[in-house]
């Protein structure tokens, strides 16, 4: 399974934030934004990752993440010209994509908790696989209605009149039919490729399973300068109440086995001096003492 991380667009609502750097690469707390659902990709065990962002942001994020070697995974780089779609990744991606099954995850979308990824990932046998979750406001979102034996029935992008509180959030675990799929989409009325779209077409084709999604798990929105506060200010309550980090991408890669714990330090001794050291510092120092599960 190969993992996409789209993380383009132009970010227009944290203006004069996104001037500089894109809306992906902001501060939540203690990390850029991206780091977040970047390790949600390491720690569901994709080691072939390929990001997606615009020519003007492009360099920062390289800058960032490198070929990717230094976490023991790899990282592809590819242009989105204009935010045609979220299904448009599929298009840009086509050849890294190959023939292998894909997940996609947006760059601005941040969860903690639970173990809901990885298991969708390793049950995963075709067709897609998305999720729901219980909000407030899911006129904002894909929304998905559900039966009474709980199987989804429709899904609706940004529904004026919601027919459920099910949003989908940004995670998508897709066959390699998804290209094809893509290939053959036309653009919305608003101009892009729909990813709500080709989740319609596995619906339409008894293909689409629909994973709700816990309420011990948090799906965090970071889109508007006071979200993207409360996303940090969330971070923030959780990590110095448990002295663990959440978003992590060293210790993900560590955990899967993707980096050995000498690799680990040696990483580590590069770090200038930080919190973010010091943590995993701490963190190998465990791992020495008492083994990676008790870590
Ligand atoms: O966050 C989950 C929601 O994401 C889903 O519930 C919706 O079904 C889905 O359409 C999407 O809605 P948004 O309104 O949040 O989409 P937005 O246009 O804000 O794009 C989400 C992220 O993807 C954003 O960080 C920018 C990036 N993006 C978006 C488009 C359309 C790209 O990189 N390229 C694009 O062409």
């Amino acid at each position: 399974m190969k993992g996409i991380v789209l993380a383009g667009g132009a970010g227009s609502r944290l203006y004069p934030l996104t001037q500089v750097a894109s809306k992906q690469l902001q501060p939540v707390y203690d990390k850029p934004m991206v780091y977040y659902p970047l390790t949600v990709l390491i720690a569901s065990g994709i080691r072939e990752i390929c990001l997606i962002s615009t020519q003007h942001d492009l360099p920062r994020f390289k800058q960032l993440f490198g070929d990717g070697t230094q976490w023991g995974i790899s990282i592809d780089y590819r242009e989105q010209e204009k935010p045609a779609g979220i299904a448009q990744a599929f298009l840009i991606a086509d050849d890294f994509i190959g023939e292998e099954q894909v997940v996609l995850i947006l760059g601005d979308n941040i969860f903690f908790g639970g173990d809901v990824f990885p298991r969708a990932i390793s049950e995963f046998q075709g067709g897609a696989t998305v999720f729901a979750y219980h909000v407030t406001d899911p006129e904002r979102y894909g929304v998905v209605e559900f039966d009474r034996d709980g199987q989804a029935i429709s899904l609706e992008e940004k529904p004026k009149q919601p027919r459920s509180n099910f949003a989908v959030p940004g995670v998508y675990i897709y066959d390699n039919g998804v290209v094809q799929i893509a290939r053959e989409m036309k653009p919305s009325a608003r101009g892009e490729l729909e990813i709500t779209d080709v989740n319609k077409e596995y619906l339409q084709r008894g293909k689409l399973r629909v994973v709700r999604m816990s309420r011990g798990t948090a799906w965090l929105d970071a889109g508007t300068s006071s979200s993207l506060h409360d996303a940090s200010a969330y971070v923030q309550t959780i990590e110095k109440r448990q002295g663990m980090k959440l978003g992590c991408p060293e210790e993900a890669a560590l955990h899967r086995g993707f980096l050995k714990i000498d690799d680990f330090e040696a990483l580590v001794s590069k770090m200038p001096n930080c919190e973010y050291r010091d943590y995993l510092a701490g963190l190998a120092g465990e791992v020495r003492r008492v083994g990676l599960s008790a870590a």
